[in-house]
């Protein structure tokens, strides 16, 4: 079969050389944006005398009914193509004849593989976007119903202070909402039109290139010819974004792997999100989660072998560019797969509120006495000392503060008054946060609001 550019070759290309260069098995995933940017430029090229309205009439048509059959059919878009941009031609050929050939005037592959990665990326981002909505809804439900349930913080994975259990979902939901924005800015890094870049020294024929930006969906055309055949900083954003957001799922899943597991007790994932021992019949473990975080290296590759990619590239396209999309396609596939997983997994998680009160209780409230002190006049690092040694002594005697009698609270310091005790309890200790970002319930209440209102903002449902 005569390839795009068999003109200039008297030999045939090696079978194998030509298979490892074949792109189709993989990019037949831009179909759709391989069709609709053709549909476009047959306008560029009416626009610019090369096409009259018959032709440009009977072209379409035949593009369109290509269009049709592919989304009927997807078993149709096959064959022995190099990529999926010759088969579509092959298709209008085998349409229109000569016609069809005359579509590819003044045009590069360069610039279409660029504009239908650009494509389809502007529309599935909004498809993730959603998905990761659902995330950080499942996760606004979670904490809402965690009402005034307290639990330990922790640094260092050592107990810090108490915090409501709602707030810890609510950290996961900021986390995820600046990884909600950063797909939105990799939808703008693709938001620029290639077409009348030609190869790399742009075009000799005067297709308005703002008629086919808005034409597309697109806000703005590619400053620079030789930039737009090699520019892949769009799939560095996306890529980013998708590890990014693996990241912040790993942590989460980490976290969750901890607190369900026996030694916590926090929580506890549903039969439905967890899976059995095929010999150990007593264990329920949570390979979602572990999945979810085996998978974020891979990510993290992705992005990493991307950029690893890109870094010797001399200006202009280059096929190494071709790499992009499996990482592109790999990295879209694993993410939306760890995002449908995840709602499940967030909406059947249990939540033992006495369990995560037990373990929000005792030296945890150390930072509280010392506070008290504090409040009595104290300098803090004087108070940080005294409290260090109850502390300390405690600790030997397996006791917490919760024990002392005020007889003993004022042996440690004349200061401990009766009232230390109603102080050093976890709900007095996140009642007495005082910051907007902090635990205390009015504050974590209106986080939840504000959460509440984004996501109605966005649309989500
Ligand atoms: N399959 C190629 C890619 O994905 C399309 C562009 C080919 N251009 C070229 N000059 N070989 O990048």
């Amino acid at each position: 079969m005569a390839n795009l550019w068999s003109g200039r070759f008297s030999g045939q290309p090696d079978p194998v050389a030509f298979q490892f260069g074949s792109s189709f098995r993989f990019d037949r995933r831009l179909f759709e944006d391989d069709v609709t940017g053709s549909l476009a430029w047959v306008e560029g090229l009416t626009g610019a005398g090369v096409f009259n309205a018959a032709d440009a009439q009977n072209v379409s048509a035949a593009l369109k009914e290509i269009l049709e059959r592919g989304r009927r059919e997807p078993a149709f878009v096959d064959g022995p193509d190099e990529d999926v941009h010759a088969f579509v031609e092959r298709q209008l050929v085998e349409r229109v004849g000569d016609l069809g050939k005359r579509l590819h005037t003044g045009r590069s592959r360069n610039e279409q593989v660029s504009l239908d990665l650009r494509l389809y990326l502007r529309r599935q981002i909004p498809d993730l976007q959603k998905q990761l909505a659902a995330v950080v809804s499942a996760l606004a439900r979670k904490a809402e119903s965690a009402g005034t349930a307290v639990m330990p913080s922790y640094t260092h994975l050592r107990r810090a202070m108490p915090v409501l259990v709602a707030h810890f979902f609510l950290a996961h939901v900021a986390a995820l909402r600046r990884d909600y924005d950063r797909l939105a800015w990799a939808s703008q890094e693709a938001d620029a039109m290639p077409l009348g870049s030609g190869a790399v020294a742009g075009t000799n024929y005067a297709v308005d290139t703002a008629m086919l930006a808005s034409r597309l969906g697109f806000s703005r055309v590619v400053a620079n010819s030789i930039d737009a055949s090699s520019d892949r900083d769009f799939v560095a954003a996306f890529l980013h974004a998708c590890a990014m957001l693996m990241v912040h799922f790993s942590r989460l899943s980490e976290d969750l792997i901890i607190f369900c597991d026996e030694e916590h007790g926090f929580f506890q994932l549903s039969d439905a999100s967890s899976t059995g021992s095929s010999m150990m019949p007593q264990k329920k473990n949570p390979d979602p989660l572990e999945l979810i975080r085996g998978k974020t290296g891979r990510l993290i590759g992705h992005l990493t072998g991307w950029m690893a990619t890109m870094k010797g590239l001399p200006s202009g396209y280059n096929k190494d560019l071709q790499e992009d999309k499996e990482s592109v396609f790999d990295a879209e596939d694993n993410v939306a797969g760890a995002l449908a997983t995840l709602v499940g997994v967030i909406d059947g998680l249990e939540i033992f509120p006495n369990t995560t009160a037990a373990a929000a209780s005792g030296l945890l409230l150390a930072t509280d006495v010392a506070d008290f002190l504090v409040g009595k006049g104290m300098p803090f690092r004087e108070a940080h000392e005294v409290v260090g040694g109850m502390a300390r002594h405690l600790l030997a005697e397996k006791r917490d503060f919760g024990a002392l009698t005020p007889a003993e609270w004022r042996q440690y310091h004349p200061l401990f008054d009766e009232s230390v005790t109603s102080v050093v309890t976890a709900e007095a200790s996140v009642r007495a946060r005082k910051t907007p970002q902090s635990t205390q319930p009015q504050a974590v209440a209106a986080a939840l609001a504000d959460v509440t209102a984004w996501l109605r903002r966005i649309g989500a449902p």
